[in-house]
């Protein structure tokens, strides 16, 4: 164990070292104004390896995040790598190291800043002051589940296999994670599964039930069929406060979450597994909901906030610098509130501003804060 601060950026494609490039020089300003003696290296993730290397994700770069404190992570994919192997598309290096770092609880907050209120899709009476997460299970389910894959059964038919699968374990650490983070939050957590149609939708719904019996019956709980979550999130999403749910529906229904909030780019994401003997912390990986969004990458118009804010949870939740990751958050609440925007977020008589130009301005309210 050491007394610095380690970190592995994987900037990606796309947009991804646009925004990265942001979360950079805010490190370097934590380093310079709190001496925080943070260092990082960066690696190849998704397309950006495949073209180096042939594959998403290199074994050198897994064995490297699992020596760091964390990870960042900006986006991988995009559509000059639609023709590549199935398994070494570039979504298959970000699946292969929430797994190699057994990632298995996703914490996705979405939060709604005053400041967009006006954003959402949603009427504004809808979202002021929304704040729920969403604690997705990461590297289980039907994402890994076996057997998988497609077979050829002649004649020109064909048959698509993927397995939903869950155990006790696999659904009682995700489930501790969210009451835990429940009872520093608002109380209250909804379980979101099919138990309805599928026997692992069941056996969640009872595990979660009976964990809350057994170690947190001073929370609030109810069950919810996903269908249903999905429809009050639009409904009325300020009746959730933490949302614990599996691999697939936490994928959608955190998409959905993340709409209520004005914009896909405002929102970071967490991933943490078991604590590393190597570093005394949790393995973590920090990264921004949204995507490579390869339609924009390179314009300098890419909104780096989630990436920022992913950072932010770092701080918290690797670092223990709550009042760092407090600093950093208001700094972002500020530049809203003086009306900079980016395009994905922009609204009548705000200043629309470009990527570099928005780290600037954090970048200064966080000199502010000083
Ligand atoms: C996400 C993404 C990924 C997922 C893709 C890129 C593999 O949609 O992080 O939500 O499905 O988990
Ligand atoms: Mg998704």
């Amino acid at each position: 164990m050491t007394d610095k601060r380690t970190l592995l950026l994987l900037p990606g494609d796309g947009i991804g070292p646009e925004v990265m490039g942001e979360v950079e020089k805010i490190l370097d300003w934590f380093n310079t104004h709190r001496g925080l003696g943070f260092t990082w290296e960066e690696g190849l993730i998704g397309g950006a390896c495949y073209d180096a290397h042939g594959v998403a994700l290199t074994d050198a770069t897994v064995d490297r995040a699992k020596q760091v404190d964390a990870t960042l992570l900006g986006a991988v994919g995009g559509p000059k790598w639609d023709g590549v192997a199935y398994e070494h598309r570039p979504e298959a290096g970000l699946l292969r190291i929430r797994k190699e770092l057994d990632l298995f609880a996703n914490l996705r907050p979405a939060i709604c800043f005053d400041a967009l209120t006006e954003a959402s899709s949603l009427k504004p009476d809808l979202v002021a002051g929304l704040d729920i997460l969403i604690v997705r299970e990461l590297t289980g389910g039907v994402y890994f589940g076996e057997p998988r894959g497609i077979e050829d059964l002649g004649g020109g038919e064909r048959r698509g296999v993927n397995t939903q699968v869950y155990t006790t374990s696999e659904i009682r650490r995700l489930a501790r994670v969210g009451y835990e983070l429940a009872r520093k939050r608002g109380g209250k957590v909804t379980s979101a599964e099919k138990s309805n149609v599928m026997e692992s939708g069941l056996l969640w719904r009872q595990e979660a039930e009976k964990l809350h019996k057994e170690e947190y019956a001073d929370l609030a709980y109810e069950n919810m069929l996903a269908d249903a979550c999905a429809m009050q999130l639009v409904r009325a999403p300020k009746q959730f406060d933490v949302i614990i749910t599996d691999n697939l529906f936490g994928d959608i229904l955190s998409d959905e979450a993340s709409m209520l909030t004005g914009s896909l780019g405002m929102l970071p994401s967490a991933s943490l597994g078991e604590v590393n003997p190597a570093t005394g912390k949790p393995f973590a990986l920090y990264e921004p909901v949204h995507g490579s969004a390869p339609d924009i990458a390179g314009q300098g118009i890419a909104n780096p906030l989630a990436t920022v804010m992913s950072f932010a949870m770092a701080l918290r939740y690797s670092f223990d610098l709550g009042e760092e990751a407090d600093r950093l958050e208001a700094a972002v609440k500020h530049v809203l509130a003086e009306g900079l925007r980016t395009g994905d977020i922009m609204q009548p008589g705000m200043r629309q501003v470009g990527t570099l130009q928005m780290g600037e301005a954090i970048r200064g309210a966080l000199q502010a804060s000083l």
